[in-house]
């Protein structure tokens, strides 16, 4: 059999996205986003975006097909994200995808979408390294994991024990007057400024790492950047937005990076890989490289594009599975919005 051709389709929070890859060879990557619906919000209100990905399907999956130059017919399996992510929202791929595989007579996986951010960085480096580290920096996770095998598990070795790492991006950017997601606005913003607050860094001390030492904590570093600003402005004093955006990023990028290497080599793992939303964050794709670098450790991050939320991630683990002969879930798989990152396929 050729490489198998999968449609994957992913709508865990905002974005609709539906990608079509050939084995590692991506053919099409269509998003629609319905953030600047949730702007005013300042954050993603989950009625909304469920009935955006409704709005948004059909029209997206015809873009894919388009671009990939291929019909629905000739597609092998359907790779939908079953989890985590918004219920609803979740509801509306699954629901997609359980129609055009039974409409297809074709069989379905329904996937992690944690483990699809680490699949992804296969459509433009290749295989992954066996083992690999998985630092996994969303809107809604940061994580450690060792990587074995994409397809059959991956082993957390620690996570946040409150805010996620994109979480607090979005935060201190609401904060500082950003608009939301505030993730491309901060690093933006950083680059015009310079680190000059010496910001706290999570669970780095010697009693926390003893308890802690994969694990990651954000919300004390957001409530330090929120004392800071209001101190600043109770003196009347001019607030530079840009340094201060340059310091909080530092200080996320520093704790990050840190503890990706220090349990790589912990695990005697030379290869890092940092997926989700966050690893678009330009301050921390040099910084690991250079850090990493240093210590012998290669890492390998996915185009920006490819680290926040998207179709073509789904599909890729999709075709990973259907290429190992895994099997496909059954038709009624739910969609399980606490789905845990050791479960690959529902
Ligand atoms: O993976 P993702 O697209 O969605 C989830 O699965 O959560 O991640 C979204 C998160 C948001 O919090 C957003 O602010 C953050 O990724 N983000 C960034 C950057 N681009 C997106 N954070 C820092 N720097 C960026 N350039
Ligand atoms: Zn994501």
């Amino acid at each position: 059999m050729s490489e198998p051709l999968v449609l994957g389709i992913e709508t865990s929070c905002d974005e609709t996205g539906v990608g079509i890859v050939r084995g590692h060879t991506m053919l099409a990557d269509a998003v629609a986003s319905s953030v600047e619906e949730h702007s005013r919000f300042g954050g993603v209100v989950p009625e909304v975006a469920s009935r955006a990905h409704l709005e948004a399907m059909v029209p997206t999956i015809e873009r894919a097909c388009e671009t990939a130059g291929v019909r629905l017919y000739d597609v092998d399996a359907i790779a939908v994200t079953s989890g985590p992510g918004l219920a609803g929202a979740l509801l509306v791929g699954v629901a997609a995808a359980k129609a055009l595989a039974l409409g297809l007579g074709k069989p379905i996986y329904g996937i992690n979408h944690l483990a699809a951010h680490v699949a992804v960085d296969q459509l433009e480096h290749g295989p992954l390294p066996a083992p690999c580290m998985a630092l996994l920096v969303s809107g809604g996770h940061s994580s450690l994991l060792r990587v074995e095998d994409v397809t059959t598990g991956v082993t957390p070795l620690g996570a946040t024990i409150d805010d996620a790492a994109g979480e607090a991006f979005d935060k201190v950017a609401r904060l500082l007057g950003l608009p939301f997601p505030g993730g491309p606005h901060i690093d933006r913003m950083a680059r015009e400024g310079q680190v000059t607050i010496d910001f706290p860094r999570g669970l780095t001390s010697r009693r926390d790492l003893e308890r802690h030492r994969f694990d990651f904590s954000f919300s004390g570093l957001k409530t330090a950047v929120a004392r800071w600003v209001e101190a600043r402005q109770r003196d009347g004093a001019t607030i530079d937005v840009a340094d201060v955006a340059a310091s909080f990023q530092e200080a996320v990028c520093d704790v990050l990076v840190r503890k990706a290497i220090d349990a790589a080599t912990d695990q005697g793992i030379e290869d890092i890989l940092i997926g989700g939303g966050v690893a678009a964050n330009s301050r921390l794709r040099v910084m690991a490289t250079e850090r990493a670098e240093a210590r012998g450790i290669r890492v390998r991050v996915p185009r920006p594009g490819l680290c926040t939320d998207n179709g073509a991630m789904v599909a890729a683990l999709g075709s990973e599975l259907v290429a190992r002969g895994r099997t496909p879930s059954a038709l009624d798989l739910p969609a399980d919005s606490s789905q845990p990152v050791t479960q690959v396929v529902a």
